[in-house]
């Protein structure tokens, strides 16, 4: 979905980036577990204008940056989130190919929420990347991308994330989820045929923003509980990560953990089988059985890995109880942003008028549903 063409003699290139949603697999992909995401069909339309001079100016629904050349951008001292992103994006991508003095004018705009969990950082970023890519004409892979946007969270924004997002936002294909071994990082694409139902998302509009949250802390916690278990495993045993140690050596060892770092482990290893056992309903179209996977993903997220918040819990709890539900649950980094609700087409509708409702009388705050379209990814070059 990108395009390049010719005004005049201006040169401008233009790139959608896509959210994502993840269907199953939380907080495990920087474990080295499986996830299940897929590119949307709501993301951010990236515009860059090639203007007289060195500068580089972004303007965004949030604001406009501007600096006097892009070697001015890299040395910059970031002030606020989406100046954060451009250094890193910038310089990140210098590591990769030299940057040339082109001056450009960057609009951003689109229709994906902020802060709503689905991944609008990791689509500016890799839409960024891909944009510097067009400008240089660099022969950046779609790995490289991946790497950029992956490195722009973690060294310049502060997230101690995974792979999920940019491989996500990167690598996803049409009614397809992405199956991501995050071991490895191979990927597979699953046809997702859901039949007579549907993804929706429910927004919370409680803000989200993973680097000021307790995002990093559980991640620390998981660290812990496996250079523990990791020295308890079986001598022979090839287990490489967390998510693949057998049930019984954790609950044999259970004792050893802290009170804080065991149910964070047991969630590890039960989200890992519940990737496994939804790829296996997806291809067998057992949707009921995919649907209690969501919701039993809703219940260790919340009580176990405690990344929930009162509205996602209500939200998701309310939509497990509707007609026409198979299973409802929060969805990305969580403390917010979005409930994925597996909705048959039937009762869309009035889920929709019922959610809104429910959600305002209850908290006072208009929410906002999106029906999911799994969409292609970024692709580099085109
Ligand atoms: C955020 C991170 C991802 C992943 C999810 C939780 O979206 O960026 O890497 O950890 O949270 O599954």
């Amino acid at each position: 979905m990108t395009q390049r063409t010719t005004s005049g003699k201006k040169r401008t290139w233009e790139v959608f980036a896509p959210g994502r949603i993840n269907l199953i697999g939380e907080h495990i992909d920087y474990q080295g577990g499986w996830v299940l995401p897929g590119a949307i069909s709501l993301g951010q339309w990236i515009k860059a204008t090639e203007i007289d001079g060195p500068s580089i100016q972004v303007k965004s629904p949030l604001g406009t940056w501007t600096y006097a050349s892009s070697a001015q951008l890299c040395t910059s001292d970031p002030k606020d989130m989406p100046s954060a992103f451009f250094k890193g994006v910038w310089s990140s991508f210098q590591k990769r190919h030299p940057l040339s003095s082109v001056g450009l004018e960057i609009e951003i705009s689109g229709n994906l929420p902020l802060g709503a969990g689905l991944s609008a950082s990791a689509s500016l970023s890799a839409g960024l990347g891909q944009i510097l890519q067009l400008v240089h004409h660099s022969p950046l892979s779609e790995e490289d991308l991946i790497q950029i946007a992956y490195e722009t969270e973690r060294q310049y924004v502060g997230t101690q994330c995974g792979y999920m997002d940019p491989y996500a936002v990167v690598k996803s294909k049409e009614n397809h989820l992405l199956l991501l071994n995050n071991s490895d990082l191979s990927t597979q694409h699953i046809p997702c045929d859901l039949g007579p139902y549907q993804l929706v998302l429910f927004h919370t509009k409680v803000a989200h923003e993973l680097s000021n949250s307790p995002y990093n802390k559980r991640r620390a916690s998981v660290e812990r509980a496996w250079n523990l278990l990791k020295q308890l495993k079986p001598k022979d045993s090839v287990i490489e990560a967390l998510p693949y140690l057998p049930m019984e050596v954790l609950e044999q060892h259970r004792g050893k953990l802290s009170e804080t770092d065991y149910p964070l482990a047991r969630f590890t290893l039960d989200e890992q089988l519940r990737v496994e056992n939804a790829v296996n309903a997806i291809n067998a179209k057992e949707y009921s059985t995919l649907g209690a996977l969501l919701s039993q993903s809703h219940q260790g997220l919340s009580e176990l890995y405690q990344v929930s918040c009162p509205e996602l819990d209500f939200m998701a709890e309310w939509s497990q109880r509707q007609t026409g539900v198979l299973g409802a649950r929060m969805m990305g980094g969580g403390f917010g942003g979005c409930t994925l609700n597996l909705i048959h087409k039937d009762h869309m509708a009035d889920w929709t008028l019922e959610a809104l409702e429910t959600y305002l009388q209850a908290y006072g705050i208009t929410g906002e549903v999106y029906r999911v379209d799994l969409f292609d990814g970024i692709c580099p070059g085109k």
